[in-house]
């Protein structure tokens, strides 16, 4: 039996028109500029997130790492939703690489309120790190896929801008935040002065992020790749895989969105099964089986035998993600799975 992967919207492959895209990519060597596809994919990008330029990166952690090397200091202080995942999931390498103190405000769903970030916002003062960067993340990954509404951001962007903070902002699956609203992603873009997102989530690439910004930025941040070994030489074999992605898998993302609701939708039909459905927007589930005797390891284990993979987020409190590579039958299957496997534990 095939298994069904639910365990994070990064397992995709490429589908057979984006392998052949990628085998007839023109290329250069990109570090020199001369990479035609990546050049391509670059305008591509600025011009859908309506900015002027962008720069090709390897991996979504570099987009966020390089943004906040660019807009701070060492010493400076980073505001940030506490499970966002500059703090959880890229190995401190903000302190690390950019000498940086982050300052975590605790947020709903990974969605931070206007009044927490105006008062976290330090005021100059001798004792005290400077503020000087907001990261938001659109959609939040440990939120569950949630969407802060555009007026939301606008708040906060607002209050950043008045106390002199850049912005930046981790939208790595921006595009699906901009599938649920309807909110198209150059009007999310607006107010930040960079964004990265990922082309190897939801979009289907096997590799690639993006960062987009202003050209005098971009330069800045093409050298900052290079100083974090991130210069690549004839990289439009990826590129091609990304324009591809951006042509072919914008529309389909909705189609991720139905089925996670769906899969919900029959996680709540199961006894012992705690879910929200209602909290479900995007390509994540989230939910717990609190009184499951069975470890959560146990649990993970038994829904591998029976042919669906997912990921732990906690004591027996799962997260599933739809993407590119499962199906509505694929959601009926993991859903039947689920049932006999909460039947046991
Ligand atoms: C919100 C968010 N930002 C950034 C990243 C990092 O992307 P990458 O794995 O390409 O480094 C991820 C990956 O899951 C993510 O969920």
């Amino acid at each position: 039996m095939a298994e069904i992967d639910l365990r994070s919207d990064t397992v995709t492959k490429p589908t057979a028109g984006m392998r052949q895209a990628m085998a007839y990519a023109e290329v250069g060597d990109d570090v020199y500029g001369e990479d035609p596809t990546v050049n391509r994919l670059e305008a591509m990008a600025a011009e859908l997130l309506g900015k002027e330029a962008g720069l090709f990166v390897p991996t979504g952690v570099m987009g966020n790492q390089l943004s906040i090397r660019l807009h701070t200091q060492p010493g400076d202080e980073v505001l940030i939703e506490s499970s966002a995942h500059i703090i959880r999931y890229e190995g401190g390498s903000a302190s690390t690489l950019s000498g940086v103190q982050l300052s975590c405000v605790p947020g709903t769903r990974g969605l931070l309120s206007p009044n927490d970030v105006e008062a976290a916002i330090r005021r100059p003062d001798l004792h005290t790190p400077p503020t000087t960067l907001l990261c938001l993340e659109q959609t939040h990954n440990v939120g569950g896929g949630s969407v802060y509404p555009l007026e939301t951001i606008h708040q906060l962007t607002d209050i950043a801008r008045r106390h002199g903070l850049a912005l930046h902002l981790d939208g790595a699956r921006l595009f699906n935040a901009s599938a649920k609203t309807e909110v198209s992603v150059a009007e999310y873009a607006a107010t930040f002065d960079t964004v990265s997102f990922c082309l190897s989530k939801g979009l289907g690439a096997p590799v690639g992020s993006m960062i987009v910004s202003d050209t005098a930025n971009i330069r800045k941040l093409r050298r900052l790749r290079k100083v974090f070994g991130g210069g690549m030489r004839q990289v439009g074999i990826l590129a091609a895989a990304g324009i591809y992605a951006l042509k072919h898998h914008v529309s389909r993302l909705a189609e991720d969105h139905v089925n996670a609701k769906h899969l919900a939708q029959l996680l709540q039909a199961i006894p012992g099964v705690a879910v929200d459905v209602e909290s479900v927007v995007t390509n994540m589930v989230m939910f717990q089986v609190p009184q499951a005797s069975k470890s959560t390891e146990q649990i993970l284990e038994d829904c591998r035998e029976s042919g669906v993979l997912l990921n732990a987020v906690g004591d027996r409190a799962f997260r599933v993600v739809t993407h590119l590579d499962v199906s509505r039958e694929d959601m009926e299957s993991a859903g039947k799975i689920f049932a006999l496997v909460f039947a046991n534990t």
